[in-house]
């Protein structure tokens, strides 16, 4: 089976920071970039035939920095307007080489391992997606119209979307085209798309570690939690 993997890395990370500190997929923990952890998890797995890495046009010579000397092609293109549209043309710049599957998983989520990526792979079928996801732990509140309690959510049955979310390429491809064509431009997770396209989507087991680095506090734990590995 030819596996690809696209890393979604165009973001602005607006969110994770101060003016000035750069976009989150570039800044260090445990001594190198976040996107580098990220890279080197793929890279270094036996069953990953092609890496497209969607980018910021700002940041190539960052991320030329992060990825070199990894020992493996990677394909590099210039991401869009939203993470739906940098996975799309990630996708369309891998058809040449003509996967069967592809994994599509965040530049910022570094804490991804071995056995994960293999569930995923071990998940897709034909006609289906898979799902790394996390039973949700907390008691889930709506809020009504003020800041007051206006029901409590069952939590049964519910689960946090992680990534990487595996696929047959063509079918994954084709429903990013049909999204587009369809002018919907909002959907914030490949399985969305593909449920949406009516494709069958697999729920495997996810890990609690492969969190997604959103928040500046989340970066400085991220490089807490390594600097703790290393000693
Ligand atoms: O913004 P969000 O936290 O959902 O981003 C998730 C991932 O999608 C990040 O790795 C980010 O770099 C990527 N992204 C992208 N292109 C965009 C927006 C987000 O590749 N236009």
């Amino acid at each position: 089976v030819r596996v690809a993997v696209v890393i979604v890395a165009a973001g602005r990370g607006e969110r994770a920071g101060q003016a000035g500190e750069g976009p989150k997929q570039y800044r260090m923990i445990g001594g190198k970039p976040v996107i580098r952890h990220t890279l080197e998890a793929f890279a270094g797995h036996g069953r990953v035939d092609a890496i497209a890495v969607a980018i910021h046009p700002d940041d190539t010579a960052l991320f030329e920095a992060a990825a070199d000397g990894l020992g493996r092609d990677m394909i590099s293109v210039h991401g869009g307007a939203s993470r739906q549209e940098s996975t799309r043309l990630a996708l369309v710049a891998l058809a040449g080489h003509a996967p069967e599957i592809v994994l599509i998983h965040d530049g910022v989520r570094p804490f991804i391992e071995a056995g994960l990526v293999d569930r995923v792979i071990d998940g897709i079928a034909d006609d289906a997606g898979a799902l790394p996801v996390v039973a949700v732990s907390d008691t889930l509140k709506k809020r009504g119209d003020d800041m007051y309690v206006e029901g409590t959510v069952s939590r049964a049955g519910l689960y946090a979307a992680q990534t990487p979310q595996g696929f047959p390429f063509q079918a994954i491809l084709d429903a990013h085209e049909n999204a587009r064509r369809s002018g919907l431009g909002n959907f914030t997770d490949d399985a969305s798309i593909a449920e949406w396209a009516g494709m069958r989507v697999r729920l495997v087991e996810g890990s609690p570690d492969n969190v997604k680095l959103t928040w500046g506090r989340d970066i400085v734990l991220a490089d807490q939690r390594l600097g703790a590995n290393a000693m």
